[in-house]
């Protein structure tokens, strides 16, 4: 079976269109969307729509190829043995969707033998679609996109987020803090592979968060690198759940330097 990148985007873009019709067609049905429980803690909510997608995102790639391996926020881990591992956010920012907030995405990367080569963050509320294969640059709606200019610190607009465990948001706080007066401002949109897009778009000069999952990460850790950011964790480490930071190149020494003077990889 083929491991192209460009066939697995092309297999990931459908699928997340399709998934994103069907979460989007499911909240705008309704005023008020329920919550169907929680997970790690109470503020980690999760709908009914959360695991519909998945099951259908999962459906669909495993129809097509049978044999890859699956990694997904609501179901775990299915093992493949083809060498391509699907990683998927079905819906990423669940409490923008929750409240009808039209910041969302359905993410989903395609990993061979453990590299993410091909990615798609596809916003159904907006209808945008961000990809990328790589070495392929980075696309939105099908046109280039590239990182902004930005080469100062105290010029640039920062994006954040807080995972959803008091202790460690309570320290995500204090880094907050410390940040807030020194850039050109704050913004905390609430879906992180959407936060990734931004960066690779110019929305955003920065961004950093701790506490990432994989399937936060992996679509848009690679548009944001594709599109000309400089991805990474702090003290050389790839970007992961210690710290994820993407940057425009002139913005992400400064970034870097502070954040490991804060010490934003511990809690
Ligand atoms: C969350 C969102 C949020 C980020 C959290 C993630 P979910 O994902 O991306 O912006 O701050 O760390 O867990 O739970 O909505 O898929
Ligand atoms: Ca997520
Ligand atoms: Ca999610
Ligand atoms: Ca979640």
């Amino acid at each position: 079976m083929t491991a192209d990148p460009a066939d697995l985007l092309t297999l990931a873009e459908k699928t997340a269109r399709e998934a994103g019709d069907l979460v989007r067609d499911r909240r705008e049905a309704v005023e008020r969307m329920a919550v169907a429980g929680t997970k790690s803690t109470p503020t980690d909510v999760v709908t009914e729509s959360d695991t519909a997608a998945e099951a259908l995102i999962r459906s669909r790639l495993f129809a097509a190829r049978p044999d890859d391996g699956f990694v997904g926020e609501e179901d775990g881990v299915v093992l493949g043995s083809t060498g391509v591992d699907w990683v998927v956010d079905p819906i990423d920012g669940t409490v923008n969707y929750l409240y009808g907030i039209p910041q969302y995405a359905v993410s989903i990367a395609a990993q061979v033998d453990g590299v993410v080569r091909a990615g798609v963050v596809h916003n159904p509320a907006s209808g945008e679609t961000w990809t990328a294969v790589l070495g392929g640059g980075a696309l939105l709606d099908g046109r280039p996109v590239r990182v902004s200019a930005c080469t100062s610190l105290s010029l640039a607009l920062v994006g954040t987020g807080f995972g959803y465990d008091a202790a460690r948001r309570s320290r995500q706080a204090a880094v907050l803090l410390e940040i807030v007066p020194i850039v050109r401002d704050i913004r905390r949109a609430g879906a992180a592979a959407l936060d990734l897009c931004a960066v690779a778009s110019g929305r955003l000069d920065a961004y950093y968060e701790r506490g990432l999952n994989p399937w936060d990460l992996a679509a848009g850790g690679l548009i944001a690198a594709e599109a000309g950011a400089v991805v990474g964790g702090l003290h050389g480490a790839p970007a992961g759940n210690d710290l994820a930071m993407a940057a425009t190149p002139g913005v992400a020494a400064e970034l870097t330097a502070l954040l490991e003077r804060l010490g934003a990889d511990h809690d």
